[in-house]
């Protein structure tokens, strides 16, 4: 018996589609993308959309728990959000903030252990500290692991990786002839993430605007035509049927000959 409660099913009634365990991604990665747009075409200030896709976000990652699915990486603020106007800066650190305060009873209850990647200059402290908080408080947490991505960019992390690689040759503690692929990876904010498997962008646009860049290699992408704060668990489960459906290959590449026809 888990100690931890099933997120309430959804109001709907929609049940969990049957998929076969290796169908299933480990790992997905979020590009919470349009809540602006969503509030814009509703007359409201973008940051109403933000407020929208709390909701979403907690109803995605019980999507994920009810699938199965071990690991979940939330792009909530990039490097390059820092570009935005200081309100809505201003807005996106304070709710940030706070919807780590708000939902860390939900975490404990549903098994979520939550990690934070990104970099830690010009971040704001209330925000570290709230982020650090949720991480220590459900550290023990065995459902999920959510990672919120913030002030992350894949090139920030791929290039603080190399400073730390560099420091560590100059100190003598590592070799560069055992930089490996593996290695670099263990200089990543969460080296223990796996490979991304599916890479889901809302909001229509199709482009990973510098999310998990060294991680998504071989991830299948999606991109969606729905705006983050309309998203609910029953669209996330449609994409990880698609999903099962996709032929990865990696490279590799096998005959599948159509059967030889007649003269
Ligand atoms: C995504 O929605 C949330 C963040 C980047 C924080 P946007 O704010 O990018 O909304 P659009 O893409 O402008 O509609
Ligand atoms: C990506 O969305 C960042 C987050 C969802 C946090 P953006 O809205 O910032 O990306 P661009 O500007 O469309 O590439
Ligand atoms: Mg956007």
């Amino acid at each position: 018996m888990s100690r931890f409660a099933p997120p309430p099913p959804h109001p709907s009634g929609a049940t969990v589609p049957a998929l076969d365990r290796d169908a299933i991604p480990r790992h997905l990665a979020l590009v919470m993308d349009g809540n602006g747009r969503w509030a814009n075409d509703r007359g409201l200030p973008r940051t109403e959309g933000h407020r929208e896709g709390e909701r979403a976000l907690m109803e995605v990652v019980a999507g994920a728990i009810d699938l199965g699915i071990p690991y979940v990486s939330a792009y909530a603020f990039s490097t390059e959000n820092w570009k935005r106007s200081p309100a809505e800066v201003a807005f996106l650190m304070n709710f940030t903030g706070d919807v780590m305060s708000r939902q860390l009873p939900t975490f404990k209850e549903w098994g979520i252990k939550v990690r934070w990647a990104g970099r830690r200059p010009r971040l704001w402290k209330s925000v570290i500290n709230r982020l650090e908080t949720a991480e220590r408080e459900t550290q023990d947490n065995d459902v999920i692991t959510l990672t919120m991505c913030v002030n992350y960019g894949g090139r920030a992390e791929i290039a603080d990786a190399a400073v730390a690689m560099a420091r560590d040759v100059q100190e003598g503690r590592l070799m560069p002839g055992s930089i490996t692929e593996d290695m670099v990876q263990r200089y990543l904010d969460e080296p223990q993430l796996p490979d991304v498997d599916l890479f889901l962008r809302s909001s229509g646009e199709q482009r990973l605007s510098n999310f998990m860049l060294w991680q998504s290699a071989y991830a299948e992408m999606m991109f969606l035509d729905i705006l983050w704060p309309d998203m609910d668990r029953r669209v996330l489960w449609r994409a990880v049927e698609d999903y099962a459906h996709r032929n990865r290959r990696y490279g590799g590449a096998m005959d599948q000959m159509a059967p030889a026809t007649r003269e």
